[in-house]
């Protein structure tokens, strides 16, 4: 079953289009990969998907139901929470309050609950454990990434949704964070991972499209994609040579 359907999807920053009419889906239960160049409109989708920014057309149905042109607040409540582009955390609240404020929505109906959600999201991530009364700006990069990920998780969602959650970290940083998206799956989490770090994103992904100028130009699954000459110039550094050394590469 589709939990996230998109169709024809049209939005404009100004007078500028960012989506040209993007259609695609997301099954319950799987990573798909969303790949671009800079300016290809990837953080425009998720943003509109959140209900950030307005779309002049297309439809969007998240279990079945249109959300489109509905509050991110509505949204977020529905089950789709967003791991913002440069991760967006407070600097000046601590760890705790960072990750409380992922659950702002259901603190008073739901207080009881959201010291389990906390204690959940420090099970996946345990190198914040310890670390709640910490300032957020003092923390590493990696574990910025990582608290933004768990404040995502504190909202319960069905649908996790990180802009270019790799950005500026060590590989081996990337490798946990894209590790954790793997046992969010098996829990039954869907996710949306949009990444410069293609490699990275095809290898967990199950299925993946690439935008370009606001439109979905490729989709299909990773050893699809990590064979098609385009992603391989364009997304995966390579230059020329044989398109079996990637796949070998990816283990296809
Ligand atoms: N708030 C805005 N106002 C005006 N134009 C914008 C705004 N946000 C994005 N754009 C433009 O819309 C297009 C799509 O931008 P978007 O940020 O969605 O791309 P992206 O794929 O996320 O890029 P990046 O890889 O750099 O994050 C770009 O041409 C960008 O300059
Ligand atoms: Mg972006």
């Amino acid at each position: 079953m589709n939990i996230l359907d998109v169709n024809g999807l049209k939005v404009f920053h100004g007078r500028a289009q960012a989506l040209r009419g993007v259609t695609f889906h997301a099954r319950e239960g799987e990573i798909v990969a969303v790949l671009g160049a800079n300016g290809a409109g990837k953080s425009t989708l998720l943003g509109t998907l959140s209900g950030i920014y307005a779309a002049k057309a297309g439809e969007v149905y998240f279990k079945g139901e249109p959300i489109i042109r509905q509050s991110p607040g509505y949204i977020v409540k529905q089950g789709l929470s967003l791991v913002p582009e440069h991760r967006q955390i407070f600097n000046d609240l601590t760890v705790q309050d960072n990750l409380l404020l992922g659950a702002f929505h259901r603190y008073i109906k739901d207080k009881g609950t959201l010291s389990e959600d906390m204690e959940r999201v420090l099970g996946i991530f345990p190198a914040l454990r310890g670390r709640e009364r910490q300032t957020a700006g003092i923390l590493s990069g990696g574990l910025q990434q990582m608290l933004a990920i768990g404040r995502g998780l504190m909202a319960r969602p069905k649908l996790l949704m990180l802009d270019e959650p790799s950005i500026g970290l060590a590989p081996i940083v990337v490798r946990e964070i894209m590790e954790v998206l793997s046992k969010l799956r098996e829990d039954g989490t869907t996710i949306i991972l949009v990444e410069q770090n293609a490699a990275a994103a095809l290898r967990v992904a199950d299925r993946a499209i690439v935008i370009e100028r606001g439109q979905v130009i490729i989709s299909g699954k990773p050893s699809e994609l990590v064979n098609d000459e385009r992603v391989q110039h364009a997304y995966l550094g390579r230059t020329g040579g044989h398109a079996g050394n990637v796949a070998v590469a990816f283990g296809y």
